[in-house]
């Protein structure tokens, strides 16, 4: 999978995918991040790449042409997604997740601080995704929440130290509870049926913990199944 970043600050995106599990993937040739600055195809002999809004208002506007280009400078393959970040899109998912593993490239677009020029969104026609109904100062933290979660749904990612399969949402419920040692901390124990080794019990037991714990928190979740 390859992720290419459109960003005004591309040690963000590169500083994170450089350390721990996105780390080893790269290095295993799992995912791909490259990133694009569109500072850098900006015809303005400063640089520029936002100006004041047509029909005035508070704040500037992220100009079409440095974005555009520098996306047209992109090598897309056949199987690409392309992704506006922005808390106008569409709710980011487990399924969206899932959906998004399957392709070979996805084209990452962050603005920053400002709104973009609709003509960038007339032009490439992204696919809009927020990460939920809050405003950041940038598409930079949603975009690595985009690649974070979606590298750990491709094979080899994680390896053997954890599986996806496993986590909360996956099969629609969150998380049972985890213990490691001791087995008594501060007076707190772990579950007795956690240490007699009877495998299909330790199931139940989570399978019951998971239930309970998904009901008490995001019953949404049990009525969406
Ligand atoms: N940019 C700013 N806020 C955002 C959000 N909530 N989701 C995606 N992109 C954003």
């Amino acid at each position: 999978m390859r992720f290419d970043v459109l960003t005004l600050f591309p040690t963000m995106i590169d500083d994170y995918c450089s350390q721990s599990i996105l780390k080893r993937a790269r290095e295993n040739n799992i995912i791909e991040v490259n990133t694009i600055n569109p500072r850098n195809f900006s015809l303005d002999k400063h640089k520029k790449v936002d100006d004041t809004p047509y029909g005035g208002g508070a704040g500037m506007v992220l100009m079409a042409q440095p974005f555009v280009d520098a996306y047209e400078s992109i090598d897309i393959s056949n199987n690409s997604l392309t992704v506006m970040l922005t808390p106008q899109g569409k709710t980011f998912n487990e399924k969206m997740c899932v959906d998004f593993s399957n392709f070979e490239q996805i084209i990452l677009i962050c603005g920053h601080y400002e709104g973009f020029d609709e003509r960038i969104r007339d032009i490439i026609k992204p696919f809009e995704v927020s990460i939920g109904d809050f405003v950041l100062t940038g598409g930079e933290l949603p975009a690595l929440c985009l690649i974070d979660s979606v590298s750990r749904k491709l094979e080899g990612t994680l390896g053997k130290l954890l599986s996806a399969e496993e986590d909360s949402f996956s099969n629609g419920l969150l998380e049972y509870p985890q213990y490691t040692k001791p087995r008594d901390f501060r007076g707190y124990k772990v579950p007795d049926v956690l240490l007699n080794g009877n495998h299909s019990e330790i199931e139940k037991f989570r399978k019951e913990e998971s239930i309970k714990r998904t009901k008490l928190r995001r019953s949404d979740l049990l009525r969406n199944n």
